[in-house]
């Protein structure tokens, strides 16, 4: 159950698991207390003492004590020396902002943000938090979600003018976050193209740290999220704060420590390539910021993460259905394919048991390589001379389903849309483009680029019976122009492009809600909570290495849940590896995720292929557990050889088990592993080994596991209770 407790000055947030508490100082500033474990009460003479503040709470601008208070929506410049969360230009040029709080109101369930993802769900209360800056006529109101299955908040900001003169926001984060010490270790994700999301851990130091993204999108450098961990923390226990944007821009999220060693948490829209004119009247909206406490270690975090993903950020027929197992013709083919050899790799895939044939990149314009034609997004008649509708009825005939990759915010300058409309691309008039992957990014920012791409990907989805979609993006932004905004808003164009792009993807997956959306960006350069809300599964990275996908699902796995990590089992050498790894350990781990293939079938043993057979068919078989499970990181690629994860169906009666290990070791012991979140007096059988145990055994006293001979090995194992 969730409450929103008022008395006195106090406003308290709490579930059944976590506290969020909020003191309002006379005067009207918002003061943050609190944020950790359910607590049943709060006196808040500690903390104000804590923080050097009076105890009556009085607030003083002379006495700067601004400087000490821990703030809900801090601003710098009156008092508070520290960077603030808000920034705007009044009509004089001068930039401080003075909120005070107007009024507290709360409302029944969780509302949605206009024009932006965010969490949904009826089982929440939400506080709102109205403030005004009476000299600026602005108007802020904070918007803290709690839902009652998740230990956290949901945090937000509407501002708007009700003055009678422009105003313009130069920095407007969703979330501050004051914790009142700094023995934390700070978490981040950081990578790159086939590497995405390095786990860093490094203890806080005085000063601001953190990650961001300048590139027009989360990324495959950066994820849009931090991790707060004590550094006796561990995956089992210890206390962890993680804070995630539901956005897929640029963005910022950094802690600062100060002087009397206090923090700061700050996560939003980069400041950066960012500023909104509010004309009077107008609003302007913050993305949401997803805040979770645990203290169950970093597992109890990540299960706080995928509960918001699960329930409350991804939608659609496919949000809780079992994902079809999909072959991609990508790294079987790149763009060198016909009808013919798609049908006959079509044909072997359905043979196997596979449920989903996806054409990628190479079916439209003149592509035969990644030099043209992104933009022109009609059929290549050379390729596919009886059309797309021919091919997809001739797969469908196979009993497959069909998928189609696009990626629509593109434009090759080599390409008829370009002829036609060089001004639709992103660009600085005179400035020489700078391309990547001769490509441009197409100013979503207008709206008849947002029709076009659209109408683009519509016409397909709704004329040549397409079932799923790859969405990709492969380019970062660059000469930050658009040729429609004026000179004053033209640092608007970022945010505007997310805007845009949502607009579309909204449009479309409601015109079209049978079709699977699948996110991707160069691999996992747009893995955010953002794009979960409208395609609920993301290619995970384009490294199909299976060691290599150990660290990155892992490290993923940190908000996201299986269900959302396309995952597949490529050909070995690996093609961005070169390594040799056993067909096993590519399935054990793609199958902890959207599991496929991404490879040409006709090109293994007999043998192999019957591997391939009953790979699919134990997916089939377990892919309720494996995609909508607890899933339990039990050892770190991080931090030795081994990787080792456990998924737990919610009722406790069946889990699946993976271990791998990078390099054999000679005369070593079985790894004994401990496994979390069985059920303890049940009795598990391992199905491969025949043998039984209690939750708890398995639990407390491991499962030791024999590998088998050579590199790269693994052992996955399907746990069943009785
Ligand atoms: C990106 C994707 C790949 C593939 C290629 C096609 O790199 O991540 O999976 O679709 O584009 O060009």
């Amino acid at each position: 159950m969730v409450e929103i407790l008022r008395e006195d000055r106090l406003i308290h947030l709490r579930n059944d698991s976590a506290s969020y508490i909020i003191y309002l100082l006379e005067g009207g500033i918002a003061a943050h207390l609190y944020f950790g474990k359910r607590v049943e009460g709060f006196n808040p003479a500690s903390m104000l003492r804590h923080y050097d503040l009076r105890e009556d709470g009085a607030f003083s601008l002379q006495g700067c004590t601004l400087d000490h208070t821990p703030q809900e929506y801090p601003s710098h410049g009156l008092g508070d020396l520290r960077e603030g969360a808000l920034s705007v230009v009044q009509k004089d040029g001068t930039r401080s902002v003075d909120l005070r709080v107007t009024g507290v109101e709360v409302v029944d369930g969780k509302r949605g943000i206009p024009g932006l993802p965010a969490t949904y769900g009826d089982n929440a209360k939400t506080l709102l938090l109205h403030m005004k800056d009476a000299l600026l006529g602005l108007e802020a109101t904070l918007s803290y979600a709690m839902f009652d299955d998740v230990a956290g908040v949901m945090r937000s900001v509407q501002l708007r003018n009700a003055s009678d003169s422009d105003l313009v926001i130069e920095r407007a984060y969703s979330l501050c976050l004051e914790l009142p010490d700094s023995r934390y270790d700070l978490i981040t994700l950081s990578g790159a193209w086939s590497r995405e999301r390095e786990i860093n851990r490094r203890p806080l130091m005085m000063g601001e740290q953190g990650v961001s993204s300048l590139k027009g999108a989360t990324s495959l450098h950066s994820s849009n999220m931090l991790f707060l961990a004590r550094p006796e923390t561990t995956e089992a226990q210890g206390e962890a704060i993680g804070a995630a944007l539901v956005y897929s821009g640029n963005f910022k999220a950094s802690v600062h420590v100060d002087a009397h060693r206090t923090s700061r948490v700050f996560l939003g829209l980069n400041d950066v390539d960012f500023a909104w004119k509010l004309t009077p009247g107008a609003t302007f909206n913050t993305p949401e910021a997803v805040v979770v406490y645990s203290d169950e270690g970093l597992d109890g975090m990540s299960r706080a993460f995928h509960r918001v993903c699960a329930e409350h950020i991804v939608r659609g027929k496919y949000a809780k259905a079992p994902r079809p197992i999909l072959l991609n013709n990508w790294e079987a083919t790149y763009f060198g394919f016909n009808e013919e050899k798609l049908l006959k790799i079509a044909r072997t895939a359905a043979d196997v048991g596979v449920e989903l044939f996806v054409l990628d990149d190479g079916w439209f314009g003149h592509r035969d390589d990644d030099t043209s034609s992104l933009g022109d997004w009609y059929v290549d008649a050379n390729k596919l001379p009886h059309g797309m509708k021919h091919l997809t009825d001739q797969v469908h005939a196979m009993g497959l389903k069909f998928g189609l990759w696009f990626e629509p915010e593109m434009v090759c300058p080599v390409s008829e849309l370009y002829k036609k409309h060089p001004d639709w691309a992103i660009h600085i008039a005179g400035r020489e483009p700078v391309q990547a992957r001769q490509q441009l990014t197409l100013d979503l920012s207008r709206e008849d680029v947002q029709d076009y791409v659209h109408q683009c990907v519509a016409s397909h989805l709704r004329e040549d019976g397409i079932d799923y979609v790859k969405w990709d993006m492969n380019r970062n932004f660059s000469n930050i122009g658009s040729a429609l905004l004026p000179a004053d808003q033209q640092k608007e164009l970022p945010h505007r492009y997310m805007l845009g792009l949502y607009r579309v993807m909204e449009k479309l997956v409601n015109e079209f809600p049978d079709v699977l959306f699948e996110s991707c960006s160069s691999g996992g350069g747009r893995f955010d909570l953002g794009m979960l809300h409208y395609m609920p599964q993301t290619w995970t990275s384009d490294n199909t290495d299976a060691l290599c996908r150990c660290r990155i699902q892992y490290a993923t796995s940190l908000v996201f849940p299986p269900f959302a990590m396309g995952s597949h089992v490529s050909a070995v050498p690996n093609h961005q590896t070169g390594r040799v790894t056993p067909i096993e350990t590519r399935g054990a781990v793609a199958m902890s995720g959207c599991f496929g293939y991404e490879l040409d079938l006709n090109t293994l043993s007999a043998e192999e292929l019957d591997k391939v057979r009953a790979q699919v068919k134990r997916v089939k078989e377990l892919r309720q557990t494996l995609l909508y499970g607890d899933f339990h990181r039990l050892l770190s690629p991080y931090e030795g050889n081994d990787t080792a994860w456990l998924t737990v169906s919610p009722d406790k009666l069946e889990a699946v088990f993976m271990f791998t290990r990078a390099q054999a070791q000679s005369y070593a012991y079985p790894a004994l592993i401990r496994l979390r979140g069985l059920a303890a007096d049940r009795v598990y059988t391992i199905v491969e080994t025949g043998e039984s145990y209690t939750g708890a055994e398995l639990m407390n006293a491991g499962v030791s596991v024999r590998l088998p001979w050579g590199d790269a090995a693994s052992v996955s194992w399907t746990l069943r209770a009785k």
